[in-house]
């Protein structure tokens, strides 16, 4: 496994191993990895010759309030990781290399990006499609892994590569759970322990849902209520957002029932902590 850090080397190296008729498999990630990064490593092995992981805390995808500053990184803990996963190379830029001093171009993805977190978190899926789009310019990959854990981010993805027609086939890989249900996340590495038990707010209000729909009781503003009940009660929690929503466009259903598929999405702090989940809910 090497470690690259100079943008005109990975391009070079990525020329090369096209001119070898190689495919290449990408999973861009900010580091701190956890098993549902793991999954799309070995969903990108399986399915490419070379397989390239980036590792870069991307600094313009968090907001002024954010935590940038604290955001978990290690390294070393993440090279081993990849080295046993047989990763080929990784991508490990600096900010510098990434964004010269003045740097002024960015990619804005409308629509899709409006509601849920792009609501929330103002510029964020701009600094999201603006890297991951420098990262397909240097990494030029067949395919792109991306979890469902971030559903926004996924269909951001694959808007702006239809849009701006980058020939990659951007792949969505299911979200990947603690054995009690919390879905993996980087930032679960900020809970306290009781953070942590609350935390589990957000995988029971799937299950909650998920019941009441397979009971019969599919109406939607009955389904949220409950929802913000549960986490009400939940110490430590503030929502953010809970919503249902139609799962292409992201756009916001608010009453009816729960008919043919629905993206059910969440965003609540714990503590200080932002967490978010998803789940498709079948009527
Ligand atoms: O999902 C992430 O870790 C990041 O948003 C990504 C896609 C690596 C872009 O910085």
């Amino acid at each position: 496994m090497e470690i690259i850090t100079k943008v005109n080397q990975m391009q070079m190296l990525s020329k090369d191993i096209k001119k070898n008729s190689k495919t290449i498999g990408f999973v861009p990630t900010m580091g701190y990895l956890h098993e549902g990064h793991l999954s799309l490593v070995r969903a990108s092995k399986k399915d490419t010759d070379v397989t390239v992981v980036s590792i870069f805390v991307n600094p313009i995808q968090f907001g002024p309030k954010e935590d940038l500053s604290r955001y978990p990184r290690d390294f070393e803990r993440d090279r081993s990781m990849l080295e046993k996963e047989g990763v080929d190379y990784i991508f490990y830029p600096s900010v510098e290399e990434m964004y010269q001093a003045d740097f002024s171009t960015t990619i804005n993805v409308e629509g899709v990006t409006k509601n849920l977190c792009g609501a929330s978190r103002p510029g964020h899926f701009r600094g999201v499609a603006t890297v991951v789009g420098k990262l397909f310019n240097i990494v030029m990959p067949d395919k792109a892994y991306f979890g469902e854990k971030d559903f926004q981010q996924l269909v951001t993805i694959k808007r702006m590569v239809r849009d701006l027609n980058f020939p990659i086939e951007i792949i969505g890989m299911p979200i990947v759970r603690e054995k009690d249900g919390l879905a993996m996340s980087s930032r679960n590495s900020y809970l306290s322990e009781e953070e942590r038990e609350s935390a589990l707010c957000l995988y029971k209000s799937i299950i909650l849902a998920r019941e009441m729909v397979k009971c019969g009781k599919k109406n939607i503003k009955d389904i949220l209520n409950a929802i913000e009940e549960l986490i009400r009660n939940t110490p430590y929690t503030k929502i953010d957002y809970v919503k249902i929503c139609n799962p292409e466009t992201l756009e916001y259903i608010e009453d009816g029932d729960i008919d043919g598929k629905k993206l059910l999405a969440l965003a609540v702090f714990v503590g200080n902590t932002r967490l978010i989940d998803n789940a498709i809910l079948e009527g």
